[in-house]
């Protein structure tokens, strides 16, 4: 279609557009709990066992990015984007109980200045999944003195870079967390117990109010939230009962249990979306069309970002996309990826939801946890032996859309 047949939808004035990323995904050399697992013998053998090569699942050093840090905000600017979303590494912060680091306090500090410096929104992330050792040899997130932990963590940060953020989130995903660290084995600590998974949910209810308390003792108006992963959950047949129940039940359990226990400490909702599930009343339960999937296996499914912003909007809290995205080597499908989930945010803004900003995973490929180093989320590839960064040529339309504040579409 001509370009001046497509239609214009101009987001409201003073959106927030980002990119995000995580620390242990980027940064490179951390020691936690998630650097000791990529190299443990369970892990290795397991990896040799599916005939893959165990350094393509060891972390490293990731993008380098503990190092490359100016030419990454650099990056950040290229795409005008106004904010940038990154995590810290506690570990770093505190790698042996109650003993911080101020060199690595000071090198944050110098990272969220550049920011600062570049006129960038700060979006903190304060836990991404890795633990110190020390926490995981004291059982983790199943032992309940790790909420003292964390806020004391939290405390610390708050004092040293408060002054530098504009937006935190204390947690990042904490039922993919459970899920994956309790019930599929995927990622670290791997122990499978639904007990301990109720333990590790009630664990992280109270880090996250605790930590919110922390933030707002010290800055009253502290804009501090979670991000939650949502799946669009939707009954493979409407009219069968069993799926559309099931379809309910998988979506208070994934979706909304953990928002409305701490929905009195949202300042906001961070959402992070990749997906839906197609529901089935036999098991796997699940039977996705896959029409179009990601790398990583994913149906491509826009219009389920615009589902779950709707069911958030009872909650009745300003919403950050904080990340939305793909695996996709081969940038065939970026553009059109994010054009298509971006109708869809513009359609909720319209039907009154209150979306505040949008954040594309990730600004770089990175180390993407139990999946290793191929699948591809950057909109700048990363050479894996020099570290170059190069755009592809979806970062340009990213770029476009940031500067424009809008997207032009053609079936809207
Ligand atoms: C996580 C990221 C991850 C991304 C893609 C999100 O669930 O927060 O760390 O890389 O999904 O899998």
């Amino acid at each position: 279609m001509p370009e001046n047949n497509k239609k214009i939808l101009k987001f409201p004035k003073d959106f927030l557009w980002g990119v995000s990323t995580s620390a242990h995904q980027i940064e490179g050399g951390a020691a936690n709990d998630w650097s000791c697992w990529e190299r443990s013998e369970f892990r290795i053998k397991n990896l040799e066992l599916r005939n893959e090569n165990p350094n393509n699942y060891i972390c490293g050093l990731a993008c380098d990015s503990y190092n490359r840090y100016e030419e990454d905000i650099k990056l950040v600017k290229d795409l005008n984007c106004g904010a940038y979303r990154l995590g810290i590494e506690w570990a770093r912060i505190e790698p042996e109980e109650g003993k911080w680091d101020r060199k690595e306090i000071e090198h944050y500090r110098k990272v969220l200045m550049n920011l600062k410096a570049n006129n960038l929104k700060v979006v903190l992330t304060l836990w991404h999944w890795t633990n110190p050792i020390w926490l995981a040899d004291k059982g983790g997130w199943a032992n309940k003195e790790a909420v003292k932990y964390f806020s004391r963590y939290v405390e610390f940060i708050v004092n040293q870079l408060g002054d530098l953020v504009d937006y935190w989130l204390t947690l990042n995903e904490p039922m993919v967390y459970i899920a994956n660290g309790h019930i599929t084995g995927k990622f670290p600590p791997n122990k499978k117990s639904i007990f301990i998974a109720r333990k590790v949910f009630n664990n992280l209810i109270r880090a996250h109010k605790t930590g919110y308390g922390v933030i707002h003792n010290k800055y009253t108006k502290a804009e501090v939230s979670i991000t939650q992963l949502m799946n669009y959950f939707e009954p493979a047949r409407k009219w069968c009962l069993v799926e559309a129940g099931l379809a309910k039940l998988a979506s208070w359990i994934w979706n909304e249990r953990f928002l409305n226990k701490i929905k009195n400490e949202l300042d906001y909702i961070g959402l992070d979306y990749y997906f839906h599930d197609r529901i089935v009343w036999y098991p796997p339960f699940k039977k996705n069309e896959n029409k179009k999937i990601t790398d990583m296996g994913w149906e491509i499914y826009p219009k389920g970002i615009y589902y779950v912003l709707k069911s958030l909007a009872k909650f009745k809290k300003p919403i950050i996309v904080m990340e939305n995205g793909l695996a996709d080597a081969d940038d065939k499908e970026r553009v059109n990826f994010i054009r298509e989930h971006l109708k869809y945010v513009y359609k909720a803004i319209g039907g009154g939801v209150s979306v505040r900003g949008y954040f594309y995973w990730s600004l770089l490929d990175n180390f993407e946890w139990a999946a290793g180093f191929d699948p591809k989320f950057g909109l700048y590839e990363v050479d894996r032996k020099t570290f170059k960064r190069t755009a592809r040529p979806s970062a340009k339309m990213y770029a476009e859309i940031c500067k424009n504040n809008m997207i032009k579409i053609s079936n809207f």
